[in-house]
C-alpha cells in the first residue's frame, strides 16, 4: 500500500506539514509514503492542445497511491489556494463526464483520503461558528466526486504562534496513522466478516427457535422453513443496519 501526503500550505514547515508529517511517520514501515509540497508544482489547467505536463506527474502520484492525506490550511474561511487550484485544475481528470456533462467517479473510485486543516481561531469558536467547516466540505465534494473514499479528519485550532504540535495533538496524528496502516485489511475482510455474521445468527437462531420448539412454544411442522426464513431475513436487516451505521453514517459528520 502506498500513503501519499498532499501538503497545500503557503509554509512547507509550518503547523500543517508538521501535522501531514507526524501521520505518515505513524504509517506502518511495511507501507510506503511519500509527500508532495504543492508549492513545489507549477501546474496550469489542460487546454484542448496541450495536457500539462506537472498535472501529469502530480496525476501519476495520485494514480499510484492508494491512501491520501490532504493537509491544507484554512485560510479566510476555506480551503487553502493552492489545495483549491489543485482540485480545479485537475477536475477533468479526477471525473468522468457524461454527454450531459454530470461527473461520474473514474479512475480514483475505492480509494481512501484524511483531510487536515487547521486555523488559528480557537476550539470553542470554530466549533459555535465553523469557521473549518468550508475546507472540509471542499475536500469531501471533491473527493466525493472522484469516488475516493473518507476516512477520517483531523483539525488544529490555535495555531497561532504555534511552533511544536501539543501532544494530544501529536496523539490524535499517531492514531490516525496508525489507522491508515490497517485500512487495506480492513477493507479485505469485509466480506470475511459478513459471513461470520451469518454464521452467527444461524447458530443462534438455531439455537433460540431449537428452544422454543422445545418448550412447545413452537410448532415442529414446517421448522426448517420458518428457521430459514427467519435466519434470511433477520441477516438482512441486521446487514442493512450495521452497513448503515459504520460507513454511511461516518460519511460525512
Ligand atoms: C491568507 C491567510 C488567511 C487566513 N485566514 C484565516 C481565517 O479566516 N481564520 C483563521 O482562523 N485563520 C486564518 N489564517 C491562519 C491559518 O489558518 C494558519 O496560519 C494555519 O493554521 C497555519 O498553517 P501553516 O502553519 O501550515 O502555515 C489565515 C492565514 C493566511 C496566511
Amino acid at each position: 500500500m502506498k500513503v501519499l501526503g498532499i501538503l497545500g500550505s503557503q509554509r512547507r514547515d509550518g503547523v500543517t506539514a508538521q501535522l501531514l508529517q507526524t501521520v505518515l511517520a505513524s504509517v506502518d514501515p511495511v507501507h510506503e509514503t511519500e509527500t508532495i509540497f504543492l508549492g513545489d508544482y507549477d501546474f496550469k489547467p489542460d487546454t484542448k492542445e496541450q495536457p500539462d505536463p506537472v498535472l501529469d506527474e502530480l496525476e501519476q502520484k495520485l494514480l499510484e497511491s492508494d491512501v491520501w492525506v490532504i493537509a491544507a490550511p484554512t485560510y479566510w474561511r476555506a480551503l487553502s489556494g493552492k489545495m483549491k487550484d489543485f482540485f480545479d485544475c485537475l477536475r477533468q481528470r479526477l471525473v468522468r463526464f457524461d454527454r450531459h456533462g454530470e461527473t461520474h467517479p473514474d479512475r480514483f473510485k475505492h480509494k481512501h483520503y484524511l483531510s487536515i486543516t487547521d486555523c488559528y481561531t480557537g476550539t470553542f469558536e470554530n466549533w459555535v461558528t465553523g469557521v473549518t467547516d468550508q475546507s472540509f466540505k471542499t475536500i469531501d465534494q471533491v473527493m466525493t466526486a472522484a469516488g475516493v473514499i473518507r476516512v477520517n479528519e483531523i483539525v488544529m485550532t490555535k495555531t497561532w504562534g504555534v511552533t511544536e504540535l501539543p501532544a494530544a495533538k501529536k496523539a490524535e496524528c499517531i492514531k490516525r496513522g496508525q489507522q491508515l496502516s490497517k485500512l487495506q485489511t480492513k477493507d479485505d475482510s469485509t466480506v470475511k466478516r459478513y459471513l461470520q455474521l451469518f454464521v452467527m445468527v444461524a447458530v443462534m437462531a438455531l439455537a433460540a427457535m431449537g428452544i422454543q420448539v422445545g418448550l412447545g412454544l413452537l410448532p415442529r411442522a414446517g421448522f426448517w422453513l420458518s428457521y430459514g426464513s427467519f435466519v434470511v431475513i433477520f441477516f438482512a436487516l441486521l446487514a442493512s443496519i450495521l452497513h448503515f451505521a459504520t460507513f454511511m453514517k461516518h460519511r460525512r459528520k
